[in-house]
């Protein structure tokens, strides 16, 4: 039992701040910025706009692409790791948000910049279970909540914004989610961590170079599972952190660059947001088309790492 694909949205704050506006307040230059990261803006969330805010508009986006209402939807799975509050999950709230009356379930996964790849890997296994018809996925964060501005070294990586799939289920498993694999090793938690005092910890070159491998490794190992090749691969979207990191990734699976979905040059480092935002701002530039195949490699904090093959 698999699934399809039947709705996407995307939302991005107002406010851009571009390399540019960097420079005017701490000691870094568009330069640097872009040949060590390829960044050269991202979306600034306002003050009083929240992980909720972007993610129900997200989702209504879907709702509306998918011609759905929410109580159209089985379950509401959110990749985030910035909401403001504990408690309740920031699903919950965009059901409420979006006035569903269903009673249906609702749960966050807090898996970093893995975050949608983690529910994606949920999303298959509820559809496996044949225990729901439709799954709205949403990945959604303000990481500006965690920027330091007095750390120029993580300050400019990142961005905020959200993006929803809706999915819904299929007899066919060659469509939609058509297979996840997500790994994890808590050992290397000192790499790259939120502190106490919501700001991030990392260890940049460290980090950098576990991601050159691993995002590849779950990319082969995801291809070996599914038995294919990168030739049968249409595009791959990988965890847009950094597009040297990207590149580097690209040319140790043997694929070419002009089929690398690329968004980190405008939205930067969204976190448990980037590939849901990469995926929708791809489908609405008609990049990918449909039916086309897309392997989705992330990395994060944790560690965790994984992949997923999606045919949209
Ligand atoms: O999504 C989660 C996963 N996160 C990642 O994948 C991030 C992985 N890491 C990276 O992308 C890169 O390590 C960074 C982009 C974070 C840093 O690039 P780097 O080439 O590894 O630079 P570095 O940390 O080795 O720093 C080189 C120099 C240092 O100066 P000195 O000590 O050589 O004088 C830094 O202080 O660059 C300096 N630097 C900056 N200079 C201007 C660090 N940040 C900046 C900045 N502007 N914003």
């Amino acid at each position: 039992m698999g699934s399809r694909l039947i709705g996407y949205g995307s939302y991005l704050p107002e406010k851009v701040m571009t390399n540019q506006d960097f420079e005017k307040i701490m000691d870094t230059t568009d330069e640097w910025i872009v040949q060590r990261t390829g960044m050269h803006q991202r979306h600034f969330a306002a003050e009083n706009e929240t992980v909720v805010d972007m993610a129900a508009v997200a989702a209504g986006r879907a709702l509306e692409n998918a011609g759905l209402t929410i109580d159209d939807i089985d379950m509401v799975v959110v990749a985030t790791t910035s909401s403001e509050l504990d408690f309740p999950s920031v699903g919950v709230q965009v059901l409420g948000r979006l006035g569903a009356t269903r009673n249906q379930p609702a749960f966050d996964v807090r898996g970093a910049c893995t975050g949608y790849i983690y529910a994606l890997h949920c999303a298959r296994a509820f559809f496996a279970a044949g225990m729901h018809q439709r799954i709205m996925l949403i990945g959604a964060e303000k990481m500006t909540r965690f920027l330091d501005f007095d750390d120029r070294s993580t300050a400019v990586l990142f961005g905020d914004g959200a993006g929803a799939l809706i999915f819904e289920h299929s007899s066919s498993g060659y469509s939609g989610i058509i297979d996840t694999v997500v790994m994890a090793d808590g050992r290397e938690f000192d790499m790259l961590h939120g502190t106490p005092d919501h700001k991030i910890s990392m260890n940049g070159p460290e980090t950098y170079k576990k991601a050159v491998t691993l995002m590849p490794d779950a990319a082969n190992y995801i291809m070996e599972h599914a038995g294919i090749t990168a030739s049968n691969v249409d595009w791959i979207i990988p965890h847009q952190a950094n597009l040297r990191i990207i590149q580097s990734g690209a040319q140790r699976l043997g694929f070419p660059l002009e089929k690398i979905v690329v968004t980190v040059d405008r939205h930067a480092n969204t976190s448990g947001a980037s590939g849901v935002l990469a995926l929708s701002y791809a489908l609405d530039n008609g990049i990918i088309k449909k039916g086309q195949l897309i392997l989705y490699p992330a990395f994060g904090s944790g560690l965790t790492w994984g992949a997923a093959l999606i045919r949209v």
